[in-house]
């Protein structure tokens, strides 16, 4: 049995592993907008609390083609930054449905700043760490 997850794993190396973030910030990004940006959607316990309806109403795949996590590209960057810093009430009806996903105020900052270091890195090349 557990022979056939190998191949598997070989051929999809970490999905995640593309974004070079510290850990804070990684694990927040999971927890809050993995579900509709990412190929990784959590199912079970999304759908369990959120009306069948509303998710199949395209709402993860249109968060799937703004932004996916799964296929990462650095010119994203701006666009988190974005709706980090400016729109607090992105999808705001999921965070109501789960509240665990909700951003800390201190995951919100991480973000903000390893978004903020990692743009100023690709303008500015001499800058190291
Ligand atoms: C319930 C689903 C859902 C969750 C959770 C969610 N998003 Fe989104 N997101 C969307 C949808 C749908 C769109 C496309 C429509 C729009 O721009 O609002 C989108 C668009 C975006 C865009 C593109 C905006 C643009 O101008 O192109 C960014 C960036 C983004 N989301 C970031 C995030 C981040 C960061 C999180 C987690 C903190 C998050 N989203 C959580 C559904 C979601």
């Amino acid at each position: 049995m557990l022979m056939q997850f190998i191949p598997l794993n070989r051929i999809n190396p970490r999905a995640v592993s593309d974004i070079q973030a510290p850990d804070l910030v990684k694990k927040a990004l999971k927890r809050s907008c993995y579900d509709c940006h990412s190929n990784q959607t959590h199912w079970p316990a999304f759908a369990y609390i959120a009306p069948a309806s509303w998710l199949a109403s395209g709402i993860v795949t249109s968060g799937r083609t703004a932004l996916n996590f799964s296929v990462w590209n650095q010119n994203k960057m701006a666009k988190i930054r974005h709706v980090i810093s400016e729109s607090p009430d992105h999808q705001q009806l999921y965070y109501l449905w789960k509240p665990d996903a909700q951003l800390t105020s201190k995951e919100t900052k991480a973000i903000r700043e390893w978004a903020n270091l990692t743009t100023l890195k690709k303008n500015i090349p001499s800058i190291k760490n």
